[in-house]
């Protein structure tokens, strides 16, 4: 219980202090009581997570006021509750995330065939649907926070990606891109398919709720975002193979068009795969004959990790965006800045 308890003081302080009010008041709350704490207590560790219990909270009955009203919530549905955080994952599918993996998908021969595995419901698995716009202020500045969740463009050169998309991914850019990165072209996609253990359907209204309600209460920019991506996809929804990626990803590699660049990448997915297994995965994408990126927290993939010459900000969460094993720079949870300062 103390483990669980701290698991949730833990996220208030490092991911939902300045980017979810609600979220932090309900961690807070969650860690010092007692009748929560025994009923998250009955549930496999995985399952125990902050996200899931306020997302299947708000799912079942909607945003809570306050620390009282989402008590008062959770023990009046409780087994609703519970039965949606077993039935249901933390898929939180974030386009913005696509805004550090396009100058590293634009740096490779074109045409890509790109495999995303962890996918979700795809949302990154369309860098070529979405416009981005790149703006060279330092992230510190005041038209961000430390999430990089609300700012704007005032310094940024015009968008590159498809410039017409409804959807345009603004990142703040901190420190000098190695000139392979530094003015990305176009990218051409031929050939795209996600892997994920439980793919979310665009089309089907109980995923598309679902997706919603992982977003934090207050993220308005994160919900208008979600809802453009989702109707971007909706038009021509990519494929999503039910599978493991330690097991899955040869077979669906092997699919792939051998005329275009193959590109295995993922963002926010291996936390959630035990170490042993990781790397049994790291093997298996280096076999392949073609690229690989990767966006995960600092302690994932702890090697790579290693190599960058300066830490990720220890007062955040953020992302180690690596191309083929070699870090290249520090990125956003949610997206929003990235930083090449801290490259090795
Ligand atoms: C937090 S979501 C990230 C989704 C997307 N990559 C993004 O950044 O927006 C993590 C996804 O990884 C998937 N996942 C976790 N373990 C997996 C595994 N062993 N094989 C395939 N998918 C997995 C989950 O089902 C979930 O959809």
């Amino acid at each position: 219980m103390a483990d669980t308890a701290e698991q949730y003081r833990r996220f208030a302080a490092m991911e939902a202090r300045g980017a979810s009010p609600l979220y932090e008041q309900l961690a807070l709350g969650v860690a010092g009581d007692r009748d929560l704490l025994d009923l998250l207590s009955a549930l496999p560790p995985a399952k125990r997570q902050p996200n899931l219990l306020f997302a299947a909270t708000r799912y079942v009955s909607g945003t809570p006021s306050g620390y009282d009203d989402f008590r008062l919530a959770v023990l009046a549905n409780r087994d609703t509750i519970v039965a949606t955080m077993l039935s249901r994952r933390t898929q939180t599918n974030e386009p913005a995330r696509c805004a550090a993996l396009y100058p590293l998908l634009a740096s490779l021969p074109q045409p890509l065939a790109l495999i995303e595995v962890g996918a979700s419901a795809g949302l990154c698995l369309l860098p070529d649907r979405y416009a981005y716009t790149y703006s060279y202020t330092d992230p510190a500045d005041a038209h961000t926070d430390r999430h990089g969740h609300s700012y704007s463009d005032p310094h940024g050169d015009g968008p590159v990606g498809a410039a017409d998309s409804p959807l345009r991914l603004h990142c703040q850019v901190k420190g000098t891109p190695p000139a392979r990165f530094a003015e990305p072209g176009p990218i051409t996609v031929a050939w795209r398919a996600g892997l994920d253990l439980n793919p979310l359907d665009v089309t089907n209204p109980d995923d598309v709720q679902w997706l919603r309600t992982l977003v934090w209460p207050g993220q308005r920019d994160r919900l208008r975002r979600l809802n453009t991506a989702i109707a971007l996809a909706q038009s021509d929804p990519p494929r999503i193979v039910r599978g493991d990626l330690t097991t899955a990803l040869a077979g669906l590699a092997a699919q792939a068009p051998p005329s275009a660049t193959l590109v295995v990448f993922h963002t926010a997915v291996l936390y959630y795969v035990p170490e042993a297994d990781r790397a049994t995965f790291v093997e298996q994408v280096e076999r392949l004959d073609g690229h690989w990126i990767s966006q995960e927290g600092p302690d994932v993939l702890p090697d790579i990790t290693a190599r960058l010459h300066q830490p990720p900000p220890s007062d955040t969460v953020s992302y180690v965006l690596a191309l083929d094993h070699e870090p290249v720079a520090i990125s956003a949870m949610h997206g929003g800045w990235m930083d090449w300062s801290a490259r090795g």
